[in-house]
């Protein structure tokens, strides 16, 4: 059953890890190395579903060196959600060109990246929820924080945590990178038969055979579910007017905003889910 905040309605585990109380499916989330494998397939040489597209898109929008002037020559990024290996070359090739010679990278993922052997020396590798990351940066701590459809990955009930927690550990003058696909360019959903499947033992991807975008997309409450090929994990999608909102809550004010559209990501992988993606810059609003 889907719940208000577009949740299963699962009772919470006190004291479980994040990464059990998010719904996953069978497959997916819950087999990493399955996940990961396939991610990188469809990312191709082109790094089609990394950050790579939207760092290209506000290297094309700011002015030469606009980043360096606000950031500095050294300033602690942290990249949030990192299923793509090319994410740290993206980060750095695009400071480089911003004229930021030496950044110090994090990485954080629900997923132990370095023990499926998806890490980049050039950064440090931590399994951590974007909801809690008191045990590893302290306030104002981090002056880029990147995060590329990381939360169309996350439960909306965890947009709360995640969006406080980003607030928190950037820095006064600090910048979020975040990119953010909203449903306004969706089909009508026809999930309501999958729906019933959710949350059910047993393996959800023969299911999906042959189902269109539409008919793996499922309303809520507040937005939508998207059920993606292969694996079925789920999606998570609502009005960017409602991002907004929170995001306001959370303290972060958006800077700029520009929007892309495209398929997720193209017919080869049969998704095909039509897309609105609102890349934001964000900063702290003054405590
Ligand atoms: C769609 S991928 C990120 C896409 C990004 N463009 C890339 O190339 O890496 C989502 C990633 O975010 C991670 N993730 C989802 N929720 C998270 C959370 N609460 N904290 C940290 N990582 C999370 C997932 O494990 C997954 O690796």
């Amino acid at each position: 059953m889907i719940g208000a905040d577009g949740g299963f309605m699962t009772e919470p585990v006190e004291g479980s890890p994040a990464f059990e109380r998010v719904p996953v499916l069978a497959g997916g989330y819950a087999e990493p190395a399955a996940y990961l494998r396939w991610y990188e397939q469809r990312n191709g040489s082109r790094h089609a579903l990394s950050a790579q597209a939207s760092l290209d898109l506000w290297q094309r929008e700011l002015p030469a060196g606009w980043l360096a002037a606000r950031l500095g020559p050294s300033p602690r990024c942290l990249i949030e959600g990192c299923a793509s290996t090319n994410n740290v070359t993206a980060l750095l090739g695009f400071l480089w060109r911003q004229g930021v010679p030496r950044p110090q990278i994090d990485v954080i993922d629900l997923i132990d990246l370095p023990a499926f052997g998806a890490l980049d020396a050039r950064a440090r590798f931590h399994q951590a929820d974007a909801g809690d990351l008191s045990g590893l940066y302290g306030d104002g701590s981090i002056d880029l924080v990147l995060q590329d459809h990381m939360m169309n990955c996350a439960p909306v009930a965890r947009y709360g945590a995640i969006l406080g927690e980003l607030s928190r550990v950037l820095r006064a003058g600090g910048l979020a990178m975040l990119n953010y696909t909203d449903p306004s360019a969706f089909p009508a959903p026809r999930g309501t038969g999958l729906e019933r499947r959710l949350g059910l033992e047993g393996d959800l991807a023969p299911a999906l055979t042959g189902l269109s975008a539409a008919e793996r997309l499922i309303c809520t409450d507040d937005g939508f579910i998207a059920v993606t090929l292969p694996l079925g994990n789920l999606e998570y999608f609502i009005p960017f007017e409602a991002l907004a909102g929170r995001l306001a809550e959370a303290g972060l004010r958006i800077e700029a905003l520009r929007l892309t559209e495209g398929l997720d990501h193209n017919a080869v992988d049969g998704d095909g889910l039509a897309c609105r993606r609102h890349h934001c810059l964000l900063v702290p609003c003054p405590r």
